[in-house]
């Protein structure tokens, strides 16, 4: 697919799963997912009075996760650019009460109204590997940050151990797909998934693409065998 169409494709793909998504994610991933979210958030190390953006947020799970840590005087930002993942967001945020300390904006990630040097962390967790131009991305978290603030991206990787990538990819390219359109009803979508894995940058190289738009001290933790990465990047203090 060109870059043309990846976007709009995109988008439509997730207004259509959006009310299987949560359950799926739990189902095709063993609830590894609520694990790999914690420990992005708790990498984090957030402070009080943080001010933080949680870039393609879909239906809030890592702001759930920000929230259940209980810092005082936090200021969250959630932003997607499918409104039926954001209002199933907004439902679940409102149950937990925590309506009044987050902020929603339908937007592009691409795209972000926010001025430089606004936040103390940025989050995306399983968003980047949709967006094409990662560079542009990678720049715009990077100029939302306050000097000093951290980047924290959760992607799903391709194992490295040669046994456990072919079981996996047999897992990956056919279990899951039948198993995503049984529920979702959508075929495309669940296709789409270990295509958009596969074509991923190796983890070294998304290093250097973190660090190219100015990051320093890139860490990388492989988790659960590596089918999960989390790349924590932090912007100097000036
Ligand atoms: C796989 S979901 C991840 C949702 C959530 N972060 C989580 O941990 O479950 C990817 C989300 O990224 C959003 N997304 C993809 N590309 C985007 C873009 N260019 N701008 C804004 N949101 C985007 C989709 O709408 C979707 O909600």
């Amino acid at each position: 697919m060109d870059n043309k169409n990846e976007l709009p494709f995109i988008k439509a793909m997730f207004e259509n799963i959006a009310q299987n998504y949560d359950f799926l994610n739990k189902l095709l991933s063993l609830k590894q997912d609520v694990y790999w979210r914690k420990k992005m958030i708790s990498s984090l190390k957030l402070k009080d009075n943080s001010k933080i953006l949680d870039i393609a947020c879909g239906t809030g799970d890592v702001i759930i996760e920000i929230m259940k840590n209980n810092h005082k005087n936090i200021q969250i930002y959630g932003a997607d650019f499918s409104k039926n993942m954001l209002s199933i967001a907004i439902k679940k945020i409102k149950i937990k009460n925590y309506l009044l300390k987050v902020n929603f904006l339908l937007t592009n990630a691409l795209y972000l109204p926010f001025l430089n040097e606004s936040f103390n962390a940025v989050t995306i967790a399983f968003g980047i590997r949709n967006i094409s131009n990662k560079d542009q991305a990678l720049k715009e978290f990077y100029n939302i940050l306050k000097p000093g603030g951290t980047l924290a991206i959760l992607e799903l990787t391709t194992p490295k151990s040669v046994f456990f990538l072919k079981l996996y990819m047999i897992y990956f390219k056919k279990i899951l797909p039948l198993i995503g359109q049984f529920f979702s009803k959508n075929r495309q979508a669940y296709r789409y998934l270990p295509e958009s894995v596969q074509n991923f940058p190796t983890s070294d190289i998304f290093i250097d693409n973190i660090k190219k738009a100015g990051f320093i001290k890139v860490n990388q933790t492989k988790l659960t065998l590596g089918i999960t990465t989390l790349f924590i990047g932090y912007k100097q203090i000036i």
